[in-house]
C-alpha cells in the first residue's frame, strides 16, 4: 500500500543516484529561496501581511505551544489519511487555501493553472480564488479527476455575484466559499511602502473581464484597463451582515463555507443561517493585525460548530502543523503562503512538491506517533505545553 510518506524514500533513493531536490522540504528554506526568484513587487505581496506583521508571525508559532504525545506498541504499518467532506471521500486532509495573485506567482502568467495541475497530481483539493489570472473555468479543466472549490468575494452588484457561482456551479466546482473579512483591504505596510496593489495594476481581474454581467457593466470600455480597473473596484467588496445570508443561500445549491469565522458565536449563527461548513482563517494575518493565532481560535469554533465540519487555515508551515490542527477538531487544513512559494520556484511541479512534503511529513508523524487514522489523531488530541 503506497503512503504519502513513501516520498522521503524517493528523495533518500535520488540522492544515492547523486541527484539532490532542487527544492527544499522546510519551509524556511523554501521561503528563503523563493523571496529570492520572486519580483521584490509580488513577494511583497504574498509574504506580507497586515500592521507590524505580529498577527501573521503568530499564526505559525503558535503551533509550537500545542504537543501530541505518542502512543505505542499500535500497528501503523498501514495508515490512512483520507477525510469525508460534504459527502466526498478525499484522499488527504489538505487543501489549497484561496490565493488571489497565483496567476502572478510564475513567470508565464498563468500560476492559476500550475495550481490547479498541483492538485491534479496530488488530490489536493484546489480553493481557486475569484482573483485570477485565468478564467475558473479553465482552472476548472486543469484538476483532473482532483475536487476544487470556488473562492467567491462577494461583489456589491448583486446580479455580478450570481452570476460568477452560476460559472461556478457550471465548471464542476464542488462547493462555494464566501470570504468575509475582505470587503476591504487591510492595512498592509509591505504594499503602501512600494505603493504596489496588483489588482490596482490590472492584474488577477480575468474572472470580471470574463464574465457577461461585468462585460454589461463596461459597455464599450471592456478593452480599457484603466476602466477596467475603476469599475473592479468600485464593485469589489460588498459589506456581508448576517441579513444577506438567505440571498448567498439562495446563490447555490451547493456546499457554502463561511470562511473568516473566528468566533464560536459566529460559527453558530452561520451554521443556524445555513451555512454547511465553517472556515476558521484570519487570512494568514493580512487583514487584521493584532489578534490571536488562528490555531488558538479553533478550539471553541470546532465546539460551537458540533456535527458541522470546520475547515482551517492560517500559519500552517510542516506536516506536524497539519496533524495538529486535525487533532484540535479541523475537518480539513488549509495551506496558503507554502505552496505559492512551490509556485514561484517550479510552477506546478513546485507547488505538487510542497504538498507532497507536508502530506509525507504528517503521514510519517501519524506512523511514529501510532495514529494510524485521521480519527486516531482527533482521538488523542493535543496538550498546550506552556
Ligand atoms: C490570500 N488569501 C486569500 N483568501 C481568500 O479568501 N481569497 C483570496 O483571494 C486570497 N488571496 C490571498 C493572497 C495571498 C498572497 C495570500 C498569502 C493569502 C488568504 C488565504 O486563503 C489563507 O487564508 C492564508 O494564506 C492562510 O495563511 P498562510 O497559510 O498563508 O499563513
Amino acid at each position: 500500500m503506497p503512503h504519502f510518506g513513501d516520498y522521503q524514500n524517493e528523495i533518500y533513493l535520488a540522492g544515492l543516484q547523486g541527484v539532490i531536490s532542487r527544492l527544499p522540504v522546510d519551509f524556511p528554506t523554501l521561503q528563503a529561496r523563493a523571496s529570492a526568484a520572486l519580483p521584490p513587487s509580488v513577494l511583497n505581496y504574498v509574504q506580507g501581511g497586515c500592521g507590524d506583521e505580529v498577527t501573521q508571525d503568530r499564526n505559525a508559532e503558535a503551533f509550537s505551544h500545542w504537543g501530541m504525545v505518542p502512543r505505542m506498541m499500535v500497528d501503523c504499518t498501514k495508515r490512512d489519511l483520507s477525510i469525508e467532506l460534504f459527502g466526498m471521500k478525499l484522499p488527504t486532509p489538505l487543501f489549497m487555501a484561496p490565493i488571489g495573485v497565483t496567476g502572478i506567482c510564475t513567470q508565464d502568467g498563468h500560476g492559476d493553472l500550475a495550481a490547479a495541475q498541483a492538485s491534479a497530481q496530488t488530490g489536493v483539493p484546489l480553493m481557486a480564488s475569484t482573483l485570477s489570472n485565468d478564467p475558473l473555468e479553465t482552472v476548472a479543466r486543469h484538476l483532473g479527476d482532483t475536487p476544487g472549490f470556488f473562492q467567491l468575494y462577494t461583489p456589491r452588484d448583486k446580479d455580478l455575484a450570481e452570476s460568477l457561482v452560476r460559472r461556478a456551479e457550471a465548471a464542476g466546482y464542488k462547493g462555494i466559499v464566501v470570504t468575509l473579512d475582505t470587503w476591504v483591504t487591510g492595512w498592509r505596510p509591505r504594499d503602501l511602502n512600494s505603493g504596489n496593489f496588483p489588482q490596482l495594476r490590472g492584474h488577477v481581474l480575468t474572472n470580471y473581464t470574463s464574465d457577461p454581467v461585468f462585460q454589461k457593466m463596461l459597455g464599450p470600455d471592456i478593452g480599457d484597463r484603466p476602466t477596467v480597473v475603476q469599475r473592479w473596484a468600485a464593485t469589489f467588496g460588498k459589506v456581508l451582515t448576517w441579513d444577506d445570508m438567505a440571498w448567498l443561500r439562495s446563490l447555490t445549491k451547493l456546499p457554502l463555507i463561511l470562511k473568516g469565522i473566528c468566533h464560536p458565536d459566529d460559527a453558530r449563527r452561520a451554521i443556524d443561517s445555513g451555512a454547511d461548513a465553517v472556515y476558521c482563517s484570519n487570512h494568514g494575518g493580512r487583514q487584521a493585525n493584532g489578534g490571536i493565532a488562528a490555531i488558538d481560535m479553533l478550539p471553541a469554533v470546532v465546539k460551537a460548530a458540533g456535527d458541522t465540519p470546520v475547515l482551517f487555515d492560517s500559519g500552517v508551515r510542516s506536516g506536524t502543523d497539519v496533524v495538529k490542527a486535525l487533532a484540535m477538531g479541523a475537518r480539513a487544513v488549509g495551506v496558503g503562503r507554502p505552496y505559492a512559494y512551490g509556485l514561484a520556484l517550479d510552477g506546478a511541479a513546485g507547488a505538487a512538491h510542497v504538498l507532497k512534503c507536508l502530506l509525507a511529513e504528517a503521514d510519517l508523524l501519524m506512523a511514529v506517533n501510532g495514529y494510524p487514522t485521521v480519527a486516531a489523531v482527533v482521538a488523542a488530541g493535543v496538550t498546550r505545553v506552556d
